[in-house]
């Protein structure tokens, strides 16, 4: 089969496009590069370098046919899509609207999308989150990956596109980018700790706020799975665990991994951040019961291989 992975440069898209290709699949890579390493590119798929939301970049598809688009490029930080929300909804919005005409124009009748759990936004008390629950997108982030969301819909409607769009909760684990302090908060502590050039672990919002964090491997298995599961056609579905896990058990967690101990300091929370949401996977439990990596044992894989240990 012939698929097109966006931000296979990146660290889900990479991944995505590695166990395509290992499964003797042809893959076209796009990714601009923003935040995405040429290193991370598998050098059996053709790459395409540009932004997904520039038409030029897209008319180089035109030789191309593909069985499916997998969309998991995008502008992937909350607090990023603040200081520049313009590039924020190219990013996320008209890249994808942009893929979406193009599958029109070329007969793709399947279209995966990388959306995410922040588009539930704060919701009362509300914690815990199904895809018939109401959004309230808090970030701009949020903002355009539900209007790509929106969009699918209607090409779903009109033009008989099979979407899946997946509410990505918080993924971890190897490959993730120690680099990007924007986005990804076990990545984000997990550099800190290890890195020497940092005296401390600086934590934006506070200790017991938590997350439903998902293993890297489990993402890969569940959204390559469901590119010819007709059950997933048309549908959003989250993508955790269904378990919370708070900041200071992450640390707790990390330190124990790394055998590595700072200090650690509170400040105020970024805009737009969640305090603590988890996902109810019932829907994604119907279409895919393989076990999910358990955090405790998701966090120490990460570290070793972070660390180096083998
Ligand atoms: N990692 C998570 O926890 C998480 C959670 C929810 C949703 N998501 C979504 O999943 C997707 C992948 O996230 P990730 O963690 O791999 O992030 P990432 O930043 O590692 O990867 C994104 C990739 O897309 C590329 N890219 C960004 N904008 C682009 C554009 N306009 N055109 C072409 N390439 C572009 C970047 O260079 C990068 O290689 C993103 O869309 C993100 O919003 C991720």
């Amino acid at each position: 089969m012939n698929y097109l992975v966006t931000g296979g440069a990146g660290f889900v898209g990479s991944k995505i496009a590695d166990k395509l290709i290992c499964q003797g699949h042809q893959v076209v890579i796009i990714d601009n590069l923003s935040t995405g390493y040429l290193s991370n590119i598998n050098t059996n798929a053709t790459f395409i370098k540009g932004d997904c939301s520039d038409i030029n970049t897209i008319s180089k598809l035109n030789e191309f046919a593909f069985d499916a688009i997998l969309h998991i490029a995008g502008q992937s930080s909350g607090e990023v899509s603040f200081e520049d929300p313009v590039y924020d909804i190219n990013s996320n919005t008209v890249s994808t609207l942009l893929l979406l005409q193009y599958a029109v124009k070329k007969g793709c009748k399947r279209f995966i999308y990388a959306s995410t759990m922040s588009v539930y936004g704060q919701q009362g008390d509300q914690l815990c989150f199904s895809e018939k629950d109401l959004t309230n997108p808090l970030s701009f982030y949020a903002v355009g990956k539900l209007a790509s969301e929106a969009y699918l819909k209607i090409y779903s409607a009109i033009y008989g596109i099979n979407y899946t769009a997946l509410r990505y909760f918080n993924i971890y684990g190897p490959g993730q980018n120690l680099v990007n302090l924007k986005q990804g908060m076990i990545s984000i502590y997990l550099k800190q700790l290890i890195d020497p050039s940092f005296d401390k672990i600086t934590v934006k919002g506070s200790s017991d706020r938590f997350r439903d964090f998902i293993y890297i491997d489990d993402v890969v298995s569940i959204t390559t799975g469901f590119i010819n599961q007709q059950a997933s056609f048309n549908e959003i579905i989250n993508i955790g665990t269904g378990k919370k896990t708070t900041v200071s058990e992450l640390l707790a967690l990390l330190k124990q991994h790394t055998g590595i101990e700072k200090p650690v300091e509170y400040y105020a929370g970024t805009p737009g951040d969640q305090f603590g949401i988890y996902a109810d996977i019932h829907k994604l439990n119907n279409l895919y019961t393989a076990p999910l990596e358990h955090i405790e044992r998701g966090v120490r894989l990460f570290c070793k291989n972070a660390l180096g240990v083998k």
